[in-house]
């Protein structure tokens, strides 16, 4: 809306969901620290799925679960068609990961969070039934020059030029997976560098679309919906997704057919989330490029968070203090 004194653009002020959302992934990430190091991705990912759940329960909306642990039969929480929140107030899609790296949690490695991303109601894509999609992320430099349909050498040319970067300072976020040997080759072969990600590829695609961050580009195959949650949070940072659905057997690519999903299409933020009032939530359980991990100060556990939402463009860092005695089971 513009304002007609001044001419500038400006939003009346109401409420950012993503500010009391933040509790249910800060609860997470406290209650992961106990199995971080200790080998046990299930116990890391049960208690982070419990405490989520409990605070989600406080929120007022009614929350739809599109994207969750699985189906209602393996996942006694937080599965998919789950009601979440109070019931009051707006009716949303939302996609929940309790731990993105739940192996990184177990071995006690970096770039362990914990998300949530929120939509309009009947507007996330429930990609499902097929697991992979093949991703493409970037900051606002991307529109109009990167195509997830062109090669990886012409992307990092044509976007090196778009960020007025010589190639040999792009540098590319990819999981560490035989599946990506080529991929890596050819990346390098332009004279960009890699960013190897053991797990966690939502992080590295928020971190190649914000500012001031080491990573210009996350591009690979990927979790599908991982893909849809992040381009919840790409849709704040103004920056750019490209992604297509990447079925590892003719049963998955059926399943996709049945369920309405589209092979060979490429499927950007609009269409991986139709609505434009989208929130984004991520704590850190271990250290990362994003955020650092929970942390213990004597009497304080520090969390660190961002909190992102796409009606005001708004990204903020959280940084809490939570009294340690309040947290004793
Ligand atoms: P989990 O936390 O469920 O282990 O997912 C981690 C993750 O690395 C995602 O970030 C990513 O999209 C997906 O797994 C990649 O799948 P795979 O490990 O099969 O390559």
């Amino acid at each position: 809306m513009v304002n007609p004194e001044t001419g500038t653009l400006y939003l009346h002020p109401d409420r950012n969901l993503a500010l009391e959302l933040v509790r249910a992934t800060e609860a997470a990430a406290i209650r992961a620290v106990p199995f971080i190091g200790k080998g046990d991705k299930n116990g890391a990912d049960g208690a982070a799925v419990d405490a989520m759940r409990k605070f989600l329960g406080t929120v007022d909306f009614d929350g739809l679960v599109v994207i969750g642990e699985g189906e209602k039969d393996n996942a006694p929480m937080l599965y998919n068609g789950e009601h979440v929140g109070t019931g009051h107030g707006p009716a949303c899609d939302i996609a929940v990961d309790p731990i993105d790296g739940t192996s990184l949690t177990a071995a006690g490695r970096q770039n362990a969070i914990s998300m949530i991303a929120v939509s309009d109601r009947g507007t996330m894509l429930d990609a499902s039934s097929v697991f992979y999609m093949q991703k493409i992320v970037a900051g606002a430099e991307g529109h109009g020059v990167l195509d997830i349909r062109q090669s990886i050498g012409d992307n990092i040319r044509e976007f090196a030029k778009a960020k007025g970067k010589p190639v040999g300072e792009i540098v590319v976020a990819v999981l560490d997976r035989p599946r990506h040997e080529e991929l890596i080759e050819d990346i390098r072969a332009t004279g960009a560098g890699t960013r190897l990600m053991l797990d966690g590829d939502v992080a590295g695609g928020i971190n190649a679309a914000l500012y001031g961050t080491r990573i210009d580009m996350c591009v690979g195959v990927g979790g599908s919906p991982e893909g849809v949650a992040t381009a919840c949070a790409i849709k704040a940072l103004g920056g750019f997704i490209q992604t297509m659905l990447y079925p590892k057997t003719d049963l998955e690519r059926e399943r996709g057919l049945a369920a309405g999903l589209k092979f060979d299409h490429v499927y950007d933020a609009d269409s991986l989330v139709t609505s434009d009032n989208t929130f984004f939530v991520a704590t850190g359980v271990t250290d990362g490029g994003l955020v650092n991990g929970v942390k213990r100060l004597g009497p304080i556990i520090r969390t660190e968070s961002i909190v992102l939402r796409s009606h005001s463009g708004t990204i903020r860092r959280v940084s809490a203090d939570h009294l340690a005695e309040k947290w004793l089971d």
